[in-house]
């Protein structure tokens, strides 16, 4: 028989209120004082008994990004007497020089790191060495760099994913526009290609000098062993939410990903990104429920 477990989401609510009466005294002081009083309830997150709050509701019970309230706790566990040490700088400032970065955080040992709390591994190193014993991937969700410098990536990641990709994955590839001819085929040598889905990216545009484009979306490439009929039904416009990019490090909004991790696979398996920079998309996978191993190259 089922035990019942009465959830107590009062406390929670309390948090919130407590949230949004804070007094906004500058910038630093109130991230600052958002970060101390998340902590003080910072046990209860993720308990049944309390209602298995997570972080992301308060982001949207507060109407603000999870990385902004991931940042008020860093601070908040930074300086955990007095936000005085932080006065004369800006929050730009703190989040990129004082605080450890997502990247830094998740990448700490020499070689690899499986973080206690989740289920994210990230690899120090080339992809193709470091993600070598991987076999039966699920998918492949990746944003590998841009400048046609980099452009030998796609031949190596199609030939990666050919080799250790299940029969039926596939591998989502974000693009730049500028070189996207190149890029298809360059993915083409060993994969088949699907689809393009469109990452339209929500009040973000910008000039591409070159052509005297405003670009407001990014091309999400789908390719696979020779399958073309994707597991679930997909809408192939994935929706990016504005972000706040001066607040954060990272590159890359978690929203459009969710969208990908749930269209290509289901909750416990597993997915790799080789050219994982910060994480982002090896932290949206875990925190679905599915496996999530990458490779940074630098870190
Ligand atoms: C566009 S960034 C990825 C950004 C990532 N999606 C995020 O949100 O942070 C591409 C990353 O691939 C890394 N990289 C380039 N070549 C690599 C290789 N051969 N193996 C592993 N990582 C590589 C780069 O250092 C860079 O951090």
């Amino acid at each position: 028989m089922k035990t019942l477990v009465k959830q107590d989401n009062a406390w929670y609510n309390n948090l919130i209120l407590d949230l949004k009466k804070l007094e906004f005294t500058g910038v630093v002081l109130t991230k600052w004082s958002i970060g101390k009083r998340i902590l003080e309830d910072f046990d209860k997150f993720g308990s049944p008994e309390y209602g298995s709050k997570k972080i992301e509701n308060i982001a949207r019970d507060c109407k603000v990004s999870s990385r902004d309230i991931y940042f008020c706790l860093q601070v908040a566990k930074k300086y955990p007497n007095s936000a005085t040490p932080l006065q004369s700088y800006s929050w730009h400032y703190v989040t990129n020089k004082l605080l450890p970065s997502p990247k830094e955080e998740r990448i700490k040992s020499e070689n690899s790191l499986q973080l206690s709390d989740s289920k994210i591994e990230i690899r120090k190193g080339d992809f193709k060495t470091v993600l070598n014993d991987i076999y039966n991937i699920d998918a492949i969700i990746t944003d590998p760099p841009y400048p046609y410098e980099f452009i030998d990536c796609f031949s190596e990641l199609s030939l990666y994913a050919k080799e250790h990709l299940k029969e039926d994955g596939f591998a989502a590839v974000y693009s730049g526009q500028y070189h996207l001819p190149e890029v298809i085929k360059r993915l083409s040598e060993h994969l088949t290609y699907v689809w393009t889905f469109c990452l339209y990216h929500v009040g973000k545009k910008q000039l591409v000098n070159g052509v005297n484009i405003m670009c407001g979306w990014k091309p999400v490439l789908i390719f696979s062993k020779g399958k073309k009929k994707m597991r679930f039904s997909a809408y192939d416009v994935l929706v990016s939410e504005k972000r706040e990019k001066d607040l954060h490090p990272w590159q890359q909004s978690e929203s459009g990903v969710l969208e990908l991790i749930n269209i290509l696979t289901k909750p416990g398996e597993l997915i790799v990104d080789p050219f994982a920079g910060s994480g982002t998309f090896l932290k949206a996978a875990s925190d679905n429920g599915r496996k999530a191993i990458g490779a940074e190259i630098k870190c």
